[in-house]
C-alpha cells in the first residue's frame, strides 16, 4: 500500500510514521509513506498556497492549483482515493477503515486554513472524512488517526493477526475485559473462569462480558447488530441479573 500525505507541516508526521506498528510496517515494506509539502507545488514565487475569499469575509482559503498539481504529479497506474480531512466530512468509523485498507493507494490532504476552494472538493477529492465533532487546528492529526487505523489492518502489520479480527468495532461489540498475571493483585482477583482452562466456558464468559460492556457503554452498537441465539440468551441473563441487583 502507498500512502501520500500533502501538508504544509511535514515534520508533524515524522515521529508518528516511524514509531511502533507504523514504523515496523514501513520497514517491512508493507506500506510506503510519501510526505510532500504542497507549498512546493505553488506556481507563485513566494510559494503562496492561500488567498482571501471571493465575496469577502474573514479567513483565508486554500487555492486549488498547488493541490491539483501535487496530486497530478504522482505517477500511479490506478486513480488513488484522495481524502480530504475536514470537520464537514463523513464521520470516521471502523467499517471505513476496513474499506480503505483494501486500497493500493491513498492520498491525504491536510489543510490548516479557514477553508478549501470548493473546486478541490468537487473535482480532486474522492472522500471527505471527519474524525469527530470537534475542530482541530489542521487535518494532520486527523490524517494520522486514519492512517494508523488503516495500516494496522494490513496483513502482517500486527504481530498477532487475531488481535485485529477481535478488535472492538470489528466484531460490532466492545471488547471483553482482559487480565494477566498475577492472579491476585492488591486483593483484586482475576475471575475464576479464566483460570479454569475450560475454553468453551471462557469463550461464553467473554461473549457475555462483551455484551455487558456494550449494552452499558454503547447500546447504539447493539441496536445495529444482528444478534445470534446465543447472544439473545446471554442478554436475557444480563437483564435478569440487573433486575436482581436493582431489587437488592
Ligand atoms: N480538521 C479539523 N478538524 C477536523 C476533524 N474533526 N476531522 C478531520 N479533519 C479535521
Amino acid at each position: 500500500m502507498r500512502i501520500d500525505i500533502l501538508t504544509l507541516f511535514p515534520e508533524m508526521f515524522t515521529g508518528v510514521l516511524s514509531s511502533s506498528i507504523l514504523g515496523k510496517a514501513s520497514e517491512k515494506e508493507i506500506v510506503e509513506f510519501h510526505i510532500s509539502n504542497f507549498r512546493d507545488f505553488s506556481e507563485s514565487k513566494h510559494g503562496t498556497v492561500d488567498d482571501t475569499p471571493y465575496g469577502g469575509g474573514g479567513g483565508m482559503v486554500l487555492k486549488p492549483d498547488p493541490l491539483f498539481r501535487a496530486v497530478e504529479s504522482m505517477s500511479t497506474d490506478k486513480k488513488p482515493r484522495v481524502i480530504l480531512m475536514c470537520p464537514q466530512g463523513v464521520p470516521y468509523h471502523q467499517k471505513l477503515a476496513e474499506e480503505l485498507a483494501q486500497e493500493e493507494h491513498l492520498v491525504f490532504i491536510c489543510g490548516h486554513y479557514e477553508g478549501y476552494d470548493e473546486r478541490i472538493r468537487e473535482h480532486l477529492v474522492t472522500d471527505e472524512i471527519s474524525i469527530g465533532d470537534y475542530v482541530l487546528t489542521g487535518g494532520e492529526l486527523a490524517a494520522m488517526v486514519v492512517i494508523d487505523s488503516v495500516v494496522r489492518l494490513q496483513p502482517g502489520a500486527l504481530g498477532n493477526q487475531i488481535s485485529a479480527v477481535e478488535d472492538s468495532f470489528s466484531t460490532g461489540l466492545l471488547e471483553y475485559p482482559h487480565y494477566t498475571r498475577p492472579a491476585e493483585f492488591r486483593g483484586w482477583k482475576v475471575p475464576d473462569i479464566l483460570l479454569s482452562g475450560h475454553h468453551a466456558n471462557i469463550e461464553k464468559w467473554r461473549l457475555k462480558e462483551s455484551l455487558r460492556r456494550t449494552s452499558m457503554r454503547r447500546p447504539d452498537l447493539l441496536e445495529k447488530l444482528e444478534l445470534t441465539a446465543e447472544m439473545k440468551k446471554l442478554l436475557a441473563e444480563l437483564e435478569e441479573e440487573k433486575k436482581l441487583e436493582d431489587k437488592s
